[in-house]
C-alpha cells in the first residue's frame, strides 16, 4: 500500500507527503508551489477562475478534463497529470493556440477569469474535435466573466479550434495499488477494488466516503469543517463505469455525470438534456450520480428522474449486498436507509420499452450552473388515449425528493385529456406542502409544479 501521493505536474514527477489530505489543489498550487496563475473567485465551484486541466492515463495516452481546483482535494491527483496555465505553450515554444487566440480576439479585460477560460478551452482543444458553437458554450458554462462579454471569448475559441493540438505527451507515473495517505492527523484511503473499499469502510466507521467531492469540497471550503477520515471511490475501476444489459443501465457509484450522460441520453433524451444543466462541465467531470443520491438533498436533480424511472440501488456493506428501490431510500430530510458501514455500489435504471416517454424539467433562476427551485420528471405510457402507466418524481417540493402518488393515482387509467390533467393538477396540491426558502416561495413552487404537469400535456399532445 502506498503512503505518498504521486502525480505529474506537467511533465515533472511530484510526490506529496505531510500535507493535510483536505488541502485543495488550488491552495496547494498557490501557497505551496507558488503557481499563482490559477485564481480563486468563489471557492465553491461556481465561477471557473480556478479551472485546471487534469489528465487521466488511458490507452491512447492521457484523457484530459477541466476541473475546479478550489474543491478538489490534493490526494485526488494521485496517478494523474496536472496542468495549469503556467504549463501551456505552443508547438513553437510561444503561446498556446488558445492563449494566442484570446489575445488576438481581445477576449480579456481585467484578466481575472482568463486563466480559467484558457484552461477550459485548452481541454476542449486537446479533445481534437471541431466543436460546434453549442459545444463551446457548454464547455464554457462553468466559467464566469464579469467584464469582457462572451462574444470575443467564443470567437477566440472558434479560432483556436482550427489550430492543431499543442500539449505534449508525458510518461504516466507508475502508480499501482491502493493509497493510504496520512498527514495532519487525517487519513485518506483510496482503495482499488470493491473488496478493499468494503473493508476500508468496515474498518473505519467514522470515515466519510468521497466520490467526486463536489458536495464534500464545500464542507471544507465554505463550512470550514474538518474531515479527518476520507475513503475515495474514484480509484475503484469496477464501479467507475456504466454497463448495459437488455433491460438495465447499471451506473457504478464512482461513474461521473460525464461518463453516465451519453448512455442515459441515448435512452432518455430529456434526462440527458436535464443532466447537461447540472452544474457545469467542470462539476460533471467530477460529480457522480451516486453522490447526488447519497447526499440526499431535497433539490438534487437526479432523484426526480430516477424516481420516475423506478431505479433501484444496490447497497453494499460487510461483504453483503441488498437492493433498495430509490423510492424507499430517502427516509427524511437528508436521511437515508444506509446503515453503518454501508454504501451505494450501483444504481440500476430500467431501459425504456418503445412506449415509454420520459420528460424532465429543471426550473432554476439561470439556465446554466444553477440549483433547481423545482425539478419534475414524468414517465408516461399511453395506450389508445388512456394513461396505462405514470410515475412522477419531484425535487424541491418536500424534505426529500418524492413521488407525487396522489397525482399518479388521479391520472392512472384515465383518458389523457386536458380535463384529466387539470384535475390531476389539483391532486398535486395534496401531494406536497413545499417550503419557502431563498430559492423560491412555497406558492411559486406549487404553481410551477402544477404548470409542469400542464406543460407535459402540451408537449405530449392530446
Ligand atoms: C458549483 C456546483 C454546482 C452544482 N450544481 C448542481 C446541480 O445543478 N444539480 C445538482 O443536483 N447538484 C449540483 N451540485 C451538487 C453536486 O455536484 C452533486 O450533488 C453531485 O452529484 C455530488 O456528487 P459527488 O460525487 O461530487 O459527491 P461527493 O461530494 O463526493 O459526496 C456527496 C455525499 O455523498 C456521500 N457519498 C458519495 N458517494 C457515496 C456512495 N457511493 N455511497 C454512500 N455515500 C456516498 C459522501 O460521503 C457525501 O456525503 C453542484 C455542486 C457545485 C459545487
Ligand atoms: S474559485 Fe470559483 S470555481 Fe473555483
Ligand atoms: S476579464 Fe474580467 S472577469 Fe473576465
Amino acid at each position: 500500500m502506498r503512503e505518498a501521493i504521486s502525480f505529474l505536474l506537467d511533465d515533472r514527477a511530484v510526490t506529496v507527503s505531510g500535507l493535510s489530505p483536505t488541502t485543495t489543489v488550488l491552495d496547494y498550487l498557490r501557497t505551496v508551489l507558488k503557481l499563482t496563475g490559477t485564481k480563486e473567485g468563489c471557492a465553491e465551484g461556481d465561477c471557473g477562475a480556478c479551472t485546471v486541466m487534469l489528465g487521466e492515463p488511458d490507452a491512447t495516452g492521457w484523457r484530459y478534463k477541466a476541473v475546479n481546483a478550489c474543491i478538489l482535494f490534493v490526494p485526488a491527483l494521485d496517478g494523474k497529470r496536472l496542468l495549469t496555465v503556467e504549463h501551456l505553450r505552443g508547438r513553437d515554444g510561444g503561446a498556446h493556440p488558445v492563449q494566442r487566440a484570446m489575445v488576438d480576439r481581445h477576449a480579456s479585460q481585467c484578466g481575472f477569469c482568463t486563466p480559467g477560460f484558457v484552461m477550459s478551452l485548452t481541454v476542449l482543444h486537446e479533445s481534437g474535435t471541431r466543436p460546434s458553437r453549442a459545444e463551446i458554450d457548454e464547455a464554457l458554462a462553468g466559467n464566469l466573466c464579469r467584464c469582457t462579454g462572451y462574444r470575443p471569448i467564443v470567437d477566440a475559441a472558434v479560432d483556436a479550434m482550427a489550430v492543431e493540438r499543442a500539449v505534449a505527451g508525458a510518461e504516466a507515473p507508475a502508480v499501482v495499488g491502493s493509497l493510504a495517505y496520512r498527514a495532519d492527523e487525517a487519513v485518506y484511503l483510496a482503495p482499488r477494488s470493491v473488496a478493499e473499499l468494503d473493508e476500508a469502510v468496515g474498518h473505519n466507521p467514522g470515515a466519510v466516503l468521497v466520490a467526486g467531492g463536489t458536495d464534500l469540497g464545500l464542507v471544507v471550503t465554505k463550512q470550514h469543517r474538518a474531515l479527518p477520515a476520507l475513503i475515495a471511490l474514484e480509484g475503484v475501476a469496477e464501479i467507475a463505469g456504466v454497463a448495459e444489459t437488455d433491460d438495465t443501465i447499471a451506473i457504478g457509484a464512482a461513474a461521473t455525470y460525464e461518463t453516465a450522460l451519453p448512455i442515459l441520453e441515448r435512452h432518455y433524451p430529456s434526462l440527458g438534456a436535464m443532466m447537461r444543466r447540472i452544474g457545469s462541465r467542470q462539476i460533471r467531470n467530477r460529480g457522480t450520480v451516486g453522490g447526488n443520491i447519497a447526499n440526499a438533498s431535497p433539490i438534487g436533480d437526479m432523484p426526480p428522474a430516477l424516481l420516475a424511472l423506478d431505479a433501484s440501488l444496490v447497497l453494499r456493506g460487510g461483504g453483503r449486498e441488498r437492493v433498495v428501490k430509490l423510492d424507499a431510500f430517502f427516509t427524511g430530510y437528508r436521511q437515508t436507509v444506509l446503515g453503518p458501514g454501508e454504501f451505494i455500489l450501483r444504481i440500476d435504471v430500467p431501459r425504456p420499452t418503445p412506449d415509454v416517454r420520459l420528460h424532465c424539467y429543471k426550473v432554476a433562476k439561470r439556465f446554466d450552473q444553477d440549483i433547481s427551485a423545482v425539478c419534475g420528471a414524468f414517465r408516461l405510457v399511453l395506450d389508445g388515449g388512456i394513461v396505462r402507466s405514470i410515475r412522477i418524481g419531484f425535487g424541491g417540493m418536500a424534505a426529500t425528493p418524492a413521488r407525487a402518488r396522489l397525482t399518479e393515482a388521479a391520472l392512472l387509467g384515465e383518458a389523457w385529456t386536458e380535463a384529466t390533467v387539470r384535475r390531476a393538477m389539483d391532486a398535486l396540491d395534496a401531494d406536497f406542502s413545499p417550503l419557502s426558502d431563498m430559492r423560491a416561495s412555497a406558492g411559486y413552487r406549487r404553481t410551477v409544479a402544477r404548470n409542469l404537469l400542464l406543460k407535459l400535456f402540451v408537449e405530449v399532445g392530446p
